[in-house]
């Protein structure tokens, strides 16, 4: 009798475990998630197997204390903006997706959720295109004005550009090249407005420029690459270019190549023909 109540309880406590097993099977965890960040706005997405749950996100810096972030308590979406949340900016943060299970008294270790990578947006934020305006200086120089993208940071009323918050972390880079030649150039400037030098009067250039911050790791470091603009440095151009100079000089000495080719051959042409004839005159010659 004894043996059956074991085997029963036993049967019992196996069925009960399936359960649990089966329970927390049917939670569904927040899976892939990823941080999109542009512009210091910063947005945690994730996927759901399709169910009636809903999701709260949590958010901590570092070794920090996990705080629930506003806007995404018991949501439905699978997207949280967390812009305001992960502040300061240089600090690395990481997420928690929590699967809410509605009244059922669950055990806090036995919580459905998952955890995000780390994120840092002040090392990781994308930086989309700049715009920028070029405007001619002198016969040898043009000025760049590239104006400082906003950000999805505010500061009382204020909102701040990428120059306010990277400060001298943020660089320019500048690529240009002469219209018609394929040679790029490229400066880096740790200003905002920048002087392009060591142009060639009256030529055109053409400018494209990109946010650029050295101190970032490498994936991060570029920001988007600006649409083209082009203008002519003032002055006159200065007769030949030294690639059409280069060019120049090839066809010159591609002509007297040909020149010197054409007369060997002519020569030797010439000498066959007066030996062939001379070879006629002894064939004319041996019959008489
Ligand atoms: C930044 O942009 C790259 C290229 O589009 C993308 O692969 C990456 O996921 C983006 N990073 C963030 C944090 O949005
Ligand atoms: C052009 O302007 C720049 C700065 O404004 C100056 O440094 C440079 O000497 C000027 N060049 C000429 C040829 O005037
Ligand atoms: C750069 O452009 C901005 C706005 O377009 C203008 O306010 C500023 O005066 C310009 N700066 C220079 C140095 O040209």
């Amino acid at each position: 009798m004894a043996a059956l109540t074991a085997l029963l309880s036993l049967g019992m406590c196996l069925c009960a475990g399936s359960i649990t097993t089966a329970e927390e099977l049917s939670v569904p965890r927040a899976e892939k998630l990823r941080w999109i960040s542009l512009d210091f706005k910063t947005v945690l997405t994730w996927t759901t197997q399709p169910s009636e749950h809903t999701y709260t996100v949590l958010f901590a810096p570092d070794d920090g204390d996990w705080t629930e972030s506003h806007d995404c308590i018991e949501i439905t979406d699978t997207e949280c903006d967390l812009t305001h949340d992960l502040q300061p900016l240089n600090r690395a943060y990481s997420a928690d997706i929590q699967t809410n299970t509605g009244g059922f008294a669950y055990d806090e270790d036995e919580q459905a959720h998952t955890y995000s990578s780390l994120f840092n947006p002040y090392r990781e934020s994308n930086i989309s295109a700049v715009r920028f305006a070029v405007r001619p200086v002198n016969e040898s120089t043009v000025t760049i004005n590239i104006t400082d993208t906003l950000t999805a940071i505010h500061e009382g009323t204020k909102q701040l550009t990428i120059r306010d918050v990277l400060r001298s972390d943020l660089k320019y880079k500048i690529t240009y090249y002469k219209a018609g030649s394929t040679g790029k150039r490229e400066v880096i400037s740790a200003s905002s407005v920048a002087e392009v030098s060591k142009l060639d009067a009256g030529e055109e250039y053409c400018f494209i420029v990109a946010a650029f911050v050295p101190s970032r790791p490498k994936e991060a470091q570029h920001g988007g690459w600006s649409s083209q603009q082009c203008t002519q440095v003032q002055g006159t151009a200065q007769g030949l270019s030294l690639g059409a100079l280069v060019g120049v000089i090839f066809i010159v000495i591609t002509v007297l190549i040909i020149s010197i080719v054409v007369a060997v051959l002519c020569c030797n042409c010439c000498r066959q023909r007066n030996k062939s004839f001379q070879t006629a005159q002894t064939t004319v010659q041996i019959p008489i």
